[in-house]
């Protein structure tokens, strides 16, 4: 029995013919005739040695040995489809897209991560959106982006969180500021002093929140804005003390319009995570930058990240 001799064409009819254990039907389906579909399950059957299919009445039924060269012509292009999705893969980094959705306060260094990632991948075309905690886990829900950043895994969500950089939280005051002399200073010297909060569902807000609740301090808070950069302007010009993302100082670090308090139990350890919804399929270029984003954040934490959320991500 010489199978090398097998070609894919006459696996590619007789698969056909299996399907529909009708002559006619098969033939139609692959734009032949009857005859020229007959010729090739005979070559096939010649090869193999042993009848395909026999006909009993009116119906067509396949032989054991059919049966077997069906599973195995299944296995065939089930492979080379597999393959195929495989070299696609392989150039999507070349011509790819990527959709990244981020969360406010990770602009200060997502943009900088997607550029350098395009860098290494100049055929990728990338978007980026930036949005609060809301439009984000809106965005996740209705499945428009590849991947997410955010600094709080989503409650209700199934998601797959790898967390990826740390995201401290630190407690900025003017650079006069009284306090900003004295270490580790006790959360409840902070209560009489006014704060400036972001924004309800800012998980910069959140964290915050549970921490002086956990200190039992009640804050005093003079203003809620939505947007770091504003809190920062309104820290600077002395309007009261607010706890920001490390991140946000990024571009700022020697301007001196600050002071980072030593308030104990500071700086609040949180981290930032890539997302992505736990059943959806990520293509190759969203895995390549999960798996860039991973490498570049680890370096840049002083402290190894925590264990990836729900199942493993990379
Ligand atoms: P925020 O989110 O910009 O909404 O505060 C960042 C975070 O969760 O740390």
């Amino acid at each position: 029995m010489l199978l090398r001799r097998v070609t894919l064409h006459q696996l590619k009819i007789f698969t056909s013919l299996a399907r529909h254990l009708n002559m006619t039907r098969a033939a139609e389906e692959l734009h032949m005739t009857p005859a020229a579909l007959s010729i090739q399950i005979k070559q096939l059957s010649g090869t193999v040695g042993a009848p395909l299919h026999e006909q009993i009445g009116k119906r067509l039924y396949l032989t054991d040995a059919g049966r077997l060269v069906y599973e195995a012509a299944v296995d065939v292009f089930g492979r080379l489809e597999q393959l195929s999705g495989e070299l696609s893969a392989d150039r999507g980094l070349e011509r790819g897209s990527l959709k990244l959705s981020i969360i406010t306060t990770a602009k200060y260094f997502a943009p900088h991560f997607l550029g350098a990632f395009c860098k290494l991948h100049p055929g990728i075309q990338a978007t980026l959106e930036v949005a609060n905690r809301d439009q984000l886990l809106e965005r996740l829900k209705q499945n428009l982006d590849d991947l997410y950043i955010m600094g709080q895994t989503p409650e209700h969500v199934s998601v797959i969180a790898q967390p990826f950089m740390e995201n401290p939280l630190i407690l900025l005051a003017p650079a006069d500021h009284p306090l900003a002399s004295q270490s580790a200073i006790e959360p409840a010297q902070l209560a009489d002093e006014p704060f400036i909060m972001r924004e309800p569902g800012s998980g910069t807000r959140l964290a915050a929140e549970r921490f002086f609740e956990q200190h039992d301090v009640r804050l005093k808070i003079r203003m809620t804005l939505g947007s770091n950069e504003a809190i920062k302007q309104a820290v600077a010009g002395g309007l009261g003390l607010a706890v920001l993302s490390k991140h946000t100082l990024t571009l700022d670090a020697a301007s001196g319009a600050f002071a980072v308090l030593d308030v104990q139990g500071f700086p609040l350890r949180r981290q930032w995570y890539v997302i992505y919804p736990s059943t959806k399929h990520i293509s190759s270029v969203a895995r390549a930058f999960l798996h860039y984003i991973t490498e570049e954040g680890a370096s840049r934490s002083q402290q190894p990240v925590s264990e990836v959320i729900g199942r493993e991500a990379v």
